[in-house]
């Protein structure tokens, strides 16, 4: 796989594959995979990657990461247990979710997990409780609002409140080892992740004046994905994230929790047109993979997908793209400009790996796009 190539299906392949498998189909690309991570390895040489396995836990995407020596971001005691059961041992995790479960530290307990995030008093409380001198990063709240998804609505410490929280935690008997943000998902400039590590800076000048000796920095996820309308230049700012990092945690352990990154050009879906009316004047198209399935990254990830036919001919239509279940929520896409389409025709969705068959679901009978991986196919 080349560095700045990106895995698509061409015409015949995407013919081939929905001819010997049914579609819709999913086919995962192993290398991409091994090729986004070494990207992040290569710009970013200090930054230990803890992949975020919630954007695609696909066993085959585990098992080539946990191949490649990556740590991992889980956030549940199903994501523990998974990891766990391939041979993944407790220092290998960070449990990333500031607010767990009772069967989540249970999960802990039997895997050997002893590293997590909190962002609150009672999740001190918690820990204290069920894992006693547990490793704990600080969750701080970054405001960003031009990240594509803002993860800092629901979690995140105000900067105000980060060092006593972490001397609470050092009270509580607790490791308090350092401080851990998420600038948001798909986040396509360096100048949001400079802005949450001069904050973190800060809060790290503040911790030690106040007695605590921060270890680890955690800069999270939110690597962003080539897309149609988002354009931007990844080596040039994992690069500047790393130069800043240099210059201001030059003996601090740094972290990242990737998802979207590591599998969102790892995947293409093959889809077929199943059904074909007019409304309005306009052309709908449905599809045998819908809102419930695949796409559920529209809803769950506010995700626009590119759809590619490879049908001839200049004109173009405003259509509607409609899911197979009969829930008229199951509309992916509306004035969506494409040739026009016939029953049969093959639609391919390229980079749609990240928060699509992670969300799936069976909803109305309709079974989940199969994958199969792009290496062992021959097409
Ligand atoms: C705590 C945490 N870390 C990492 C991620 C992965 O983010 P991304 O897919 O943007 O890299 C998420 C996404 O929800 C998250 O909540």
């Amino acid at each position: 796989m080349k560095k700045d190539k990106v895995f698509q299906l061409n015409q015949t392949a995407v013919e081939k594959l929905a001819e010997e498998y049914a579609t819709p189909l999913l086919v995962l690309s192993l290398d991409q995979v091994k090729a986004n991570y070494e990207c992040l390895r290569t710009y970013m040489p200090r930054v230990k990657v803890f992949y975020a396995i919630k954007a695609n836990p696909h066993p085959e995407i585990l098992k080539t990461m946990i191949d490649m020596g990556s740590c991992f971001d889980v956030a549940s005691a199903g994501e523990i247990r998974t990891l766990s059961e391939m041979g993944v041992s407790g220092e290998r995790f960070i449990y990333a979710n500031p607010v767990k479960t009772g069967v989540g530290f249970k999960a802990c307990r039997d895997c050997g997990v002893t590293r997590m995030t909190f962002d609150s008093a009672s999740e001190i409380a918690k820990i204290q409780k069920e894992l006693p001198g547990a490793t704990v990063l600080l969750r701080l709240r970054i405001d960003n609002s031009s990240a594509h998804v803002d993860l800092n609505k629901k979690f995140g410490a105000g900067r105000e409140h980060a060092v006593e929280l972490m001397l609470k935690a050092k009270e509580a008997g607790l490791d308090m080892a350092g401080i851990a943000f998420h600038v948001g998902s798909q986040t396509i400039l360096a100048d949001p992740y400079l802005e949450a590590l001069d904050i973190a800076r800060e809060v790290f000048e503040e911790a030690k004046e106040a007695g605590l000796d921060l270890r680890i920095l955690d800069i999270g996820g939110g690597f962003p994905i080539p897309t149609p309308s988002m354009k931007f230049n990844l080596p040039e700012m994992l690069k500047q994230i790393h130069a800043r990092l240099d210059e201001d945690f030059p003996n601090i352990e740094i972290w990242a929790e990737p998802g979207r990154y590591i599998c969102g050009t790892a995947v293409n879906l093959i889809t077929s047109v199943i059904g074909v009316t007019e409304r309005g004047g306009q052309p709908w198209y449905f599809l045998d993979d819908g809102l419930y399935g695949t796409f559920s990254g529209v809803i769950f990830d506010q995700w626009d997908f590119k759809l590619i036919s490879f049908k001839e001919g200049d004109e173009r239509v405003a259509a509607t793209f409609a899911g197979p279940s009969c829930d008229s929520l199951d509309i992916m896409f509306r004035g969506r400009m494409t040739v026009p389409l016939e029953v049969g025709d093959l639609l391919l969705v390229p980079s749609c790996g990240a928060y699509t068959s992670a969300s799936a679901t069976t909803f109305n009978g309709f079974s989940k796009a199969e994958f199969v991986v792009w290496e062992n196919v021959n097409a």
